[in-house]
């Protein structure tokens, strides 16, 4: 086998990260958050360009340096051209050109939310990796989808959120709580001392295999302002409670979806993938699935379900082995393009 070795990128969001993948391996996964949004609570754009400014070059330096290899043994650079935040991909667009260009080497555009769901490709002592045709449900910060995949880059979008994320679903009911941003891991971290049935939240009535959670942030907003008119101390009283509620509601959502999807195809191979595959609960739910409905799921190791370069690396690899590289005038795209 020859070693072929990918330098992956992401910058589409919030998170600046690079990773050396050595054939399916990964050798190193940095990643550089950005604090510096947490007390705007939410991603600031302006502020997300400048970190990536910053953070490129070090973050770069240390996935080189923990992979123990030199720049100069590369195969090929792959990053992230969209879908994301403009500003953001920009600078991991350009940096790329730029380091293939003065390496020789090919360069690799990644989609983003392909990655998300081909994290699943990476090897990984304890995680298998599934066959095709399996569904893949992408649950991040910027999207909510149900993909049907039937090869490494033949997929379909089946189902998909109609207006908010589900991340956002977890960020915006958090910040009502006076949660700090990203309110996802607090929430999951509250809830499992809580009682999920305490109080209940009014699902979504949405046709098919489509999401909507705008309504239940509204329907969050409004019980609380409600429960606080009568008790300005309903909130520190119940956080644990109001938290698994909504966590147990979120996951309900996800799981109706994924079981009519399921249904509808007759494909049991179940993968999650994006930031809030890192929940406790759906990860809980999906091994419920297991003998419940007889399913194979598929969970991310921890490290390749928020956003990380690992992921853009293995699909790098992929494209690699295909020869795929990206045109000489590869542009960054705000929207996705599978
Ligand atoms: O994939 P990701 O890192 O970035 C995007 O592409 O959006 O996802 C970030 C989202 C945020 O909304 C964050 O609150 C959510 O993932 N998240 C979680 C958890 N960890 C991260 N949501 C629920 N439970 C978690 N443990
Ligand atoms: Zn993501």
């Amino acid at each position: 086998e020859t070693d072929t070795y990918i330098l992956g990128i992401e910058s589409s969001c919030d998170d600046t990260a690079a990773a050396i993948l050595h054939n399916g391996k990964i050798l190193s996964n940095v990643v550089a958050n950005q604090a510096i949004h947490y007390r705007y609570g939410g991603v600031v754009p302006e502020l997300a360009s400048r970190a990536h400014q910053q953070n490129i070059v070090p973050v770069v330096h240390q996935a080189l340096a923990q992979a123990n290899i030199d720049k100069k043994q590369l195969s090929a650079i792959a990053f992230t051209s969209g879908p994301g935040l403009m500003g953001s991909l920009l600078v991991g667009t350009s940096f790329s050109k730029s380091l293939a260009i003065g390496l020789d080497i090919p360069l690799i555009d990644v989609d983003h939310m392909q990655a998300h769901i081909l994290a699943h490709f990476i090897d990984e002592e304890g995680f298998d990796k599934p066959d095709f045709p399996f569904l893949a449900m992408t649950i991040s910060g910027g999207h909510t989808q149900i993909v049907r995949v039937d090869d490494y880059f033949k997929m379909e979008v089946i189902g998909q959120t109609i207006d908010d994320a589900v991340g956002e679903a977890f960020d915006k009911s958090g910040k009502i709580l006076g949660l700090h941003y990203p309110a996802g891991p607090v929430i999951d971290k509250l809830a499992k001392q809580g009682n999920p049935k305490a109080f209940s939240f009014t699902k979504p009535r949405v046709d098919g295999l489509d999401f909507s959670f705008s309504g239940l942030k509204t329907g969050i907003l409004y019980f609380i302002q409600k429960q606080v008119k009568d008790n300005p101390n309903f909130i520190e009283e119940n956080l644990t409670d109001i938290c698994a509620s909504i966590q147990h509601t979120i996951i309900n959502i996800l799981m109706d979806k994924l079981v009519k999807a399921s249904k509808q195809t007759g494909i049991k191979q179940i993968a999650i993938g994006g930031g809030v595959s890192a929940n406790s609960g759906i990860r809980q739910a999906l091994k419920d699935a297991e003998s419940q409905y007889g399913w194979k799921p598929f969970v991310p190791k921890f490290e390749y379900t928020t956003d990380n370069a690992g992921m853009i690396a293995i699909v790098g690899y992929l494209k690699y082995l295909e020869g795929n590289f990206a045109d000489d005038r590869v542009v960054a795209k705000a929207r996705t393009s599978f």
